[in-house]
């Protein structure tokens, strides 16, 4: 592939979401590969202790390079975890022949840019039969299980638990002080973006207040108002199936954006192994991963900050 190539899928592959917008990625580009790496100097070992959701986020990424790849007309062979000594190394994609679905995935890409995390309201949505089987689709293309929440006993219990895991994670002190840490102005291209003149107070809010009963109220609204809820599940919970389970979320987060929707995360619950285990229980699902909540934005969606390319490629790189 050529420089330029390579450039524009390791662009794309930022534009991928992760959690609390920490971006734990490294790229080393090589000259007809390109290899993925944990950054986990941006961990998050309070909020995610086994960097579940580290390789969840880089698993987004590589599917950005994979579908920005499709676009400029490229195949790829995609090895995930490729040297069993080395857990840092989460993928290499090498340059090979085109794929079948090739086109389909090339359509995928030009959704990257417009896919953002919109967290407000979203408007009913009366049938969504044809979305949710496409979803199913793409979530299937990479070994993951994807659920639509369709009974209302089954989304108050969800609710319930998502009400439930607000309190548990905002009454401990540690799990506050990481979330202030990443509360960070824009201009700094990474975390959750407030305003350069809000974001030491709301940082000290955050730091010094269990705001988990506020939270938890607006959560379970959120559930209450969801469009669609939808479930991904993984058949095992190890480093690669979260790999898989990123590239799946991708997917599915850019077939929302070809027909006009957009998705937010309600993963409170998942990250709290007891009510984890409660969700498994309520959707009969062994491996939940993520809890989506998916519509059609009422408000225009508005794009969060990322860090400068240059910062994210290894100095080793060959090009
Ligand atoms: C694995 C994963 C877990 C996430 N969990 C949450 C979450 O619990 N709550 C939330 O509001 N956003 C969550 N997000 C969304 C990120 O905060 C968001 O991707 C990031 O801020 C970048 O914004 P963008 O998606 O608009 O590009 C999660 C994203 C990923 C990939």
């Amino acid at each position: 592939m050529d420089k330029q190539t390579a450039r524009q899928m390791v662009h794309s592959a930022m534009l991928a979401p992760s959690s609390h917008n920490s971006q734990p990625w490294r790229f080393r580009l090589h000259e007809n590969a390109i290899e993925l790496f944990a950054d986990r100097s941006r961990a998050l070992p309070v909020n995610d202790p086994e960097d579940r959701e580290l390789h969840i986020s880089c698993g987004c990424a590589l599917m950005n390079m994979r579908l920005a790849a499709a676009k400029a007309g490229i195949g790829l062979k995609v090895e995930l975890l490729p040297q069993p000594d080395n857990p840092d190394l989460l993928a290499k994609v090498v340059q090979s022949a085109p794929e079948e679905e090739q086109p389909l995935l090339a359509q995928l890409a030009d959704e990257i840019p417009s896919r953002h995390t919109v967290r407000s309201d979203y408007e009913p949505v009366s049938d969504a039969g044809d979305l949710i089987s496409d979803l199913r689709q793409w979530a299937r293309l990479e070994g993951v299980q994807l659920t639509a929440v369709s009974s209302e006993v089954q989304r108050q219990r969800i609710a319930g638990l998502v009400a439930q895991a607000d309190q548990t994670l905002w009454s401990d002190p540690a799990w506050r002080r990481e979330l202030a840490r990443w509360m960070l102005p824009p201009n700094r291209g990474e975390g959750l973006a407030v305003s350069a003149l809000w974001s030491p107070f709301v940082r000290t809010m955050i730091r010094w207040f269990n705001l988990g009963s506020l939270m938890a109220r607006k959560s379970t609204k959120l559930v209450d108002r969801a469009p669609l809820l939808l479930v991904l599940s993984s058949c095992g919970d190890g480093p690669r199936q979260w790999l898989e389970t990123g590239q799946a979320l991708q997917t599915v987060l850019l077939g929302c954006c070809q027909r006009g929707y957009q998705g937010s995360f309600l993963n409170q619950p998942v990250q709290v192994p007891t009510l984890r285990n409660r969700l498994s229980k309520i959707t009969g699902l062994a491996s939940p991963q993520i809890l989506l909540r998916v519509g059609r934005p009422v408000e225009k969606p508005i794009a969060s900050p990322r860090r400068a390319l240059s910062g994210m490629l290894d100095p080793v790189s060959n090009r």
